[in-house]
């Protein structure tokens, strides 16, 4: 398939090639976040006058249609298109013509996938807030029906003093609320614009910086365009902010684990939850909170692949920083 910029090449990309450099496999999942912004651009370029009326409601309704026939599972994005930005751009001016290509006037899809990451983490992190709060509904029930349920606490994994199982269950609750304490402080960190820094420079085309940050939702804009399409730091600390989430769940994992034991016998697994075996009946396993404990190590593992994706990167972007996305999409599936 013919790139955008494809006319000063000769030849066509060696095939290995075109599939290593694709992101549209994983990608996919920002389609929405990608229409979403590309409304707003058009919107923006209306306003400043760089497209007519006509133009910028013909792009619109296109991506309207863009959206419905991916809803309605009628329209898949993926291969030959290199990444979910192209595949929009190749499908939308397929449905109304060459107005489509002038979309991406005063845009670059570095500005771009960075608005889309942004966007796409800040509504994931609206979610697990939403999760974290379940979460602690639940322990705190327990909590209260147990005020004066005694457990040993212990330290050094000693018997130490006698505790009520509601003050062992509230320490959970504080940690879950610092981590949404903490969820919220990345969350301002994401949610500022990078549209309108393009490739690196800005443009010279008349954009309107603050329309597109309001009207997507962004609290700010970035002062530097050149920062705004290179910060990757918002990627490391939700990965980071959430290692920490994890080791909290993993840590009561671990503690599920101990009490449904013989030896502790503090709590039985009800059968809704855990598994058996045929050769050794007298067995339930609590794989769920074994694999919550595994997990976490997926986890530590994708914030060490960000720390290690970013560092040394030189200014601005650099194709390195395509490799944020599976991490971060699989932070939050883990979680
Ligand atoms: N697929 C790319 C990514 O995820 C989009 C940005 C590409 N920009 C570029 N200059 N090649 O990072």
């Amino acid at each position: 398939m013919a790139k955008v910029w494809s006319k000063r090449f000769d030849s066509t990309l060696n095939p290995f090639i075109e599939k290593f450099n694709a992101s549209i496999g994983f990608d996919k999942t920002l389609i929405l976040e990608d229409i979403e912004c590309s409304i707003a651009h058009a919107k923006m370029l209306c306003k400043t006058q760089v497209l007519s009326l006509k133009e910028t409601s013909q792009i619109i309704s296109g991506l309207d249609t863009i959206k419905i026939e991916f809803l309605e599972g009628k329209f898949c994005p993926g291969a030959p298109s290199e990444d979910i930005h192209y595949c929009i751009e190749e499908k939308l001016i397929g449905l109304i013509g060459d107005t489509g290509k002038k979309l991406h006037t005063g845009r670059s899809r570095n500005d771009q996938v960075g608005a889309d990451l942004r966007i796409w983490l800040r509504k994931a992190i609206d979610n697990l807030d939403l999760l974290i709060i379940d979460l602690q509904k639940s322990m705190f029930n327990i909590a209260k029906a147990n005020v004066y349920t005694l457990i040993p606490g212990y330290t050094h994994m000693q018997r130490a003093q006698p505790v009520s199982l509601a003050h062992h269950m509230m320490a959970y609750l504080e940690m879950f609320e610092r981590d949404r304490e903490r969820l919220k402080e990345v969350r301002a960190r994401v949610n500022i614009s990078p549209l309108g820094a393009a490739a690196l420079a800005g443009t010279k085309i008349k954009i309107d910086r603050f329309f597109t940050a309001e009207e997507l939702g962004f609290e700010k804009i970035y002062k530097n365009s050149i920062d705004a399409v290179s910060d990757r730091d918002f990627c490391v600390e939700f990965v980071s902010a959430s290692a920490l989430l994890m080791s909290h769940l993993s840590k009561i994992s671990e503690e599920i684990i101990l009490w449904v034991t013989d030896e502790f016998s503090f709590a039985n697994l009800t059968d809704k939850c855990a598994t058996g075996s045929s050769l050794m009946p007298q067995k339930k396993n609590p794989d769920v909170p074994e694999l919550i404990r595994g997990k976490t190590g997926r986890v530590y593992g994708h914030l060490q692949a960000l720390l290690t994706m970013i560092k040394g990167v030189p200014l601005s972007y650099n194709k390195d920083f395509q490799e944020d996305k599976e991490p971060i999409f699989d932070t939050v599936e883990t979680i």
